[in-house]
């Protein structure tokens, strides 16, 4: 893909985002999430549950910052204290997750993670690979640990469709259709430490959270 190209398709994916996320009042939904809240909590709950310590999190992608503000209360539930921060690429998305965490409105960034450098590095991150076209993936991983994780940091690699039939289904063209997260990072180069599970039973969903450690 030219830079002209990658341009354009990150131009795309705003819009297919803000389109999709902003005909919705109910947060989840916001966030991406259709059907009723106990499928979020299913399938959103495994982020919260990879942070096994307290530290600053960076939610990449992080939409209307609902989960944020889920992991705060899920990871608080286990004792353990996070430090929330939000980038996305759409300004209007940043904006509605400054307004539903407003005392931490200054945690929140607007840029593409694919080439955007962070003001500090990170104990949590989470991502999705679909954020970036396929032939990136690799570049973008290692992007990631060079400039957004501290030190012993953690990578959380989430995978809303683990398993699913029709891989293709619900992406942009243009993303590598991933089946089963763990085989895709194996073939990428990167092994895990470790995954959380999450699963819906009302659409028989399964999400995938991987860990990768920075490498020391
Ligand atoms: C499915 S929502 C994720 C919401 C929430 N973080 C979650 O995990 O449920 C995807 C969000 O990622 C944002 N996004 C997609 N590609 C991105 C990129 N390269 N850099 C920053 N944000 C991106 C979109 O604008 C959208 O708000």
């Amino acid at each position: 893909m030219s830079q002209q190209s990658v341009a354009q398709w990150f131009e795309h994916a705003r819009s297919v985002f803000e389109s999709a996320y902003t005909q919705h009042s109910e947060p989840w939904k916001q966030s991406g999430m259709s059907g009723p809240e106990e499928r979020w909590v299913a399938l959103r709950k495994p982020v919260a549950d990879c942070m096994t310590r307290s530290g600053s999190f960076l939610d990449i992608g992080c939409a209307n910052g609902y989960l944020l503000e889920c992991c705060l209360r899920w990871c608080a539930e286990r004792g353990i204290s996070i430090d929330p921060y939000g980038l996305d690429l759409s300004p209007q998305f940043v904006e509605l997750a400054r307004q539903r965490l407003p005392q931490f409105a200054d945690h929140f960034f607007i840029g593409n993670s694919l080439n955007w450098i962070p003001p500090r590095k990170f104990d949590f991150v989470r991502t999705e690979l679909v954020y970036v076209p396929a032939d990136y993936e690799k570049q973008y991983i290692n992007h990631l640990f060079e400039h957004y994780l501290e030190h012993n940091g953690k990578l959380l690699v989430a995978h809303y469709q683990e398993g699913t039939a029709d891989p293709t289904k619900g992406i942009l063209a243009g993303s590598h259709p991933t089946r089963y997260i763990l085989d895709r990072l194996a073939e990428l180069g990167f092994q895990p430490v470790g995954y959380c599970d999450g699963y819906d039973t009302l659409k028989g969903r399964k999400t995938r959270v991987a860990v990768l450690e920075k490498p020391g």
